[in-house]
């Protein structure tokens, strides 16, 4: 219970209130959770419920906040854009788009040029949209595993089971499963799915299609932590080289996360295309697509045949703009803290949960990329979706995320979801972690 503008409300209440008026009960359907859950209000590593109980928060709302709910400095610059008067213009260049730009290009080495948006899924429809044109090709490799958005070049089921998707195939694609209705088949038609570490199928693919774009996540965050086996991301490189097909790293998950200058900074592998989001501006809404400028360039080209659309009333807003500015600064200013408390508790947090589980003779790993990890219930950190669907115990990792869930850690209660540390952790709350852990273990 608590109260609502003088009213007190249970969450039973709030949820029959939203089935009322809400499409589903809840706005943006990955959200809807079992134990169902209403979080009013979150601050550095905590989020409190209606009833106002605390919990620790590794789900960071599927992990944009790197630093933090509600971070001081973030919030400040925020409130000082708004206090300056600034607003959404709509005509011309803004000194703080600019700022931006010029943060994120010196932040990311691939990044000769950006624009800027408002989520992720735009910013990966633009990525695809200038590799089509570029190229002057239609068809695009995916991988499976892989989330790259709602739109429907990228709309196919993330986690298929074996009976839906077929087994390995090497090299081979797999069939397009749409996650939505009301695609095109059309749309569907130009899109091969292959799998994650799998350069070869992707080989096999361009050998018999034209390809525009690979779009890739360089590691699968969004069926847990799934890791590029060496060499395989270079290979990707050497393939869209060879088949003049656009290198995209989508790093809505990986970028600013993993390092400030993005995952491709670790891996040393150049895309020619980048696609950001979430951790970029800790919270508030924006998506960055950003790359070399041959083919950034297509958004102002003088041929009306090759100029490629990008629109967005509110393409870099002021306040997704200051927060993003303020988050970039921090992380350029003091990246050597940030990074290394982030990996220092993540890495603690993973090795006490792998102790906990080794001491009770539960095979499990958890695989991590700086602050961001999963456990799998298996020996081995797999390599592919079908890797996890052979290997991962998915009842027993429901049963793990609701028991913590019920302790006071929120992990989001759904198998093979992504962990997220953030800056404002402390190592009080490891501690507290560890031992649930513990506890939720020795009841498993
Ligand atoms: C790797 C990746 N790409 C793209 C997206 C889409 O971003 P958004 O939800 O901001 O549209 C997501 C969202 O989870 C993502 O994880």
């Amino acid at each position: 219970m608590t109260t609502n503008g003088g009213k007190a409300i249970s969450v039973e209440q709030l949820i029959g209130s939203a089935d009322s008026y809400i499409a589903g009960g809840v706005v943006s359907l990955n959200r809807k959770v079992d134990p169902a859950i209403t979080f009013v209000r979150a601050l550095g590593s905590k989020l409190y419920n209606l009833a106002g109980t605390e919990y620790v928060d590794y789900h960071a709302a599927f992990s944009p906040h790197l630093l933090g709910h509600n971070h001081p400095q973030v919030n400040a610059a925020v409130i000082d854009a708004m206090a300056r008067n600034e607003s959404l213009m709509g005509a011309g260049t803004t000194p703080w788009e600019v700022t931006l730009a010029k943060l994120l290009c010196e932040a990311v080495n691939s990044l000769q040029r950006v624009q800027i948006t408002n989520t992720g899924s735009e910013a990966t429809a633009h990525a695809i949209r200038l590799a089509r044109a570029y190229t002057g090709r239609d068809d695009i490799i995916l991988m499976l595993g892989g989330y790259n958005g709602w739109h429907n070049d990228v709309c196919r089921t993330v986690m298929p089971t074996v009976d839906q998707v077929g087994s390995r195939v090497s090299p081979g694609e797999y069939p397009v499963l749409p996650l939505s209705a009301g695609i095109p088949k059309d749309a569907l038609a130009h899109l091969h799915i292959v799998n994650f570490n799998d350069a070869a199928s992707v080989e096999y693919v361009m050998r018999a299609h034209p390809i525009a774009c690979v779009l890739v996540e360089p590691v699968l965050q969004n069926i847990g932590m799934v890791l590029p086996q060496p060499g395989y991301l270079a290979r990707l490189r050497e393939l869209c080289d060879q088949y003049e097909a656009v290198l995209v790293f989508d790093e809505v998950k990986t970028g600013f996360r993993t390092a400030l200058g993005g995952y491709q900074s670790v891996c040393g592998v150049t895309p020619d295309l980048s696609v950001f989001g979430k951790a970029v501006a800790n919270g508030y809404p924006m998506g960055v697509i950003g790359g070399c400028e041959r083919i950034m360039g297509l958004f102002h080209d003088a041929d009306p045949t090759r100029k490629t659309l990008i629109a967005g009333t509110y393409n870099a807003h002021p306040v997704s703009c200051a927060a993003a500015i303020a988050t970039l600064e921090l992380l350029r200013d003091h990246g050597e803290d940030i990074y290394g408390q982030l990996d220092g508790l993540t890495a603690r947090l993973t090795a006490g949960v792998t102790d906990i589980f080794s001491q009770r003779g539960i095979p499990a790993i958890t695989p991590r990329n700086g602050s961001a990890y999963c456990t799998y219930f298996c020996d081995h950190a797999p390599v592919d979706w079908h890797d996890i669907l052979a290997h991962h115990d998915f009842d027993l990792d429901r049963r793990y995320r609701r028991a913590l869930i019920e302790r006071g850690i929120y992990q989001f209660p759904l198998p093979c979801k992504q962990g997220s540390v953030s800056a404002a952790h402390s190592d009080e709350d490891i501690d507290r972690t560890l031992e649930v852990t513990a506890g939720v273990v020795a009841e498993l």
